[in-house]
């Protein structure tokens, strides 16, 4: 597959600059803390619940939240992926309105909501029309750098949430978690960046066996679940390709079951499990298991530790991997990794109506 070791042809097909905001992730990461420390926050009284209310590239960091704060934090962290919010949102409720865009006009609407409830709300942006409404209506803004894609964005639009938490004091203090999470993705790069040629870039090989079949995404409940829905999330808007994921031990409790037929098409599935050091002791008794009986039916599974040893580290080490073989099979299809004209287009046709 010689298109994945012609570094200038993938520059140049890649017109959104998607390999040089991944390149930039590390800087991202450590700017997106200092932006949220920056924010206008004050402690909330008997806070009960926090929410992230966002849309695709704007929710998966929602996700990495409300994994990241569930042994952490003492009130639950839910994420809205629509216009109404949950009916117990109210004045106890800390509310994230993320868009990186601002102009989601789900994302709108739960805004909108959460100021009828009597929700704290702070609004994560780059402006648009959130930017404008939560100016006018004095919300705090964490204003983030534009000019790149949302789904680029995830450092700008998680990060910030852990250090305004950190400031309401209901986290502690997370910098040296993000400073380690920057060095391990500053030293990643160097082995996964598009230079590296494909027998010894992970991410290149991934996408060699991810090419004209199926990807199954497995993580863990708890660890690596976020990055299982991220990877598929980032085949599909990058490589313009289909891709699945589940999560251990609920996938044991039935998708397991559904490898026999059609015995054709699952030759077509690849599979990968996202792993962790901290993933239950008797869910890594499944991984071997679960191989043992489903390996045979499918055109090959790998199994992919997470690095580093903060959980900030651990989910962008592999959130990484998975950024960086998404834009390369990207390139195996010969498709511009930026463009998300499907999206783009259903946007405009709802702005009609
Ligand atoms: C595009 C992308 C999309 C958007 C989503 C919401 O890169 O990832 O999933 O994130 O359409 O738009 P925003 O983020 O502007 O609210």
């Amino acid at each position: 597959m010689p298109v994945l070791d012609d570094v200038q042809a993938m520059y140049n097909a890649d017109t959104k600059g998607m390999l040089k905001a991944l390149w930039e992730l590390p800087e991202q990461c450590a700017r997106a803390w200092e932006l949220g420390m920056a924010a206008d926050v004050s402690p909330m009284d008997d806070l009960r619940q926090v929410v992230v209310t966002g849309l695709g590239g704007s929710a998966i960091g929602g996700d990495l939240l409300r994994v990241y704060a569930a042994q952490r934090l003492d009130v639950p962290v839910v994420v809205n992926r629509d216009y109404v919010l949950p009916e117990f949102v109210g004045p106890h409720t800390l509310v994230f309105a993320v868009s990186y865009s601002g102009n989601t006009e789900e994302t709108l609407s739960a805004y909108a909501q959460a100021r009828e409830k009597g929700a704290s709300l702070v609004v994560l942006t780059t402006g648009g029309k959130l930017g404008e409404m939560a100016r006018n209506d004095g919300v705090p803004v964490i204003t983030v750098p534009g000019g790149i894609a949302p789904r680029s964005a995830t450092g700008y639009l998680f990060i910030p949430t852990l250090a305004v938490l950190y400031r309401m004091g209901l986290l502690p203090d997370l910098s040296h978690e993000v400073a380690e999470c920057v060095s391990l993705l500053q030293s990643m790069r160097e082995e996964l960046k598009p230079e590296v040629p494909r027998d010894s870039n992970q991410a290149k090989m991934l996408a060699a066996s991810f090419h004209n079949r199926i990807p199954v995404i497995w993580g863990s409940s708890g660890t690596t679940e976020v990055v299982a829905q991220r990877w598929k999330g980032q085949i599909n808007e990058n490589a313009k390709a289909p891709a699945c994921w589940n999560v251990f031990p609920e996938l044991n409790h039935n998708e397991l079951v559904g490898f026999e037929f059609p015995g054709e098409l699952l030759r077509r599935l690849y599979v990968v499990i996202l792993r962790d050091p901290r993933d239950h002791p008797r869910v890594q008794k499944r991984f071997a298991i679960t191989r043992e009986i489903m390996e045979g039916a499918v055109a090959g599974v790998v199994e992919i530790m997470a690095r580093g040893s903060g959980a900030l580290a651990r989910m962008y080490s592999l959130v990484y991997i998975g950024d960086y073989a998404s834009v390369y099979l990207a390139m195996l299809y010969g498709v511009d990794p930026g463009p998300v004209r499907v999206i783009d287009t259903l946007k405009a046709r709802l702005a009609e109506e």
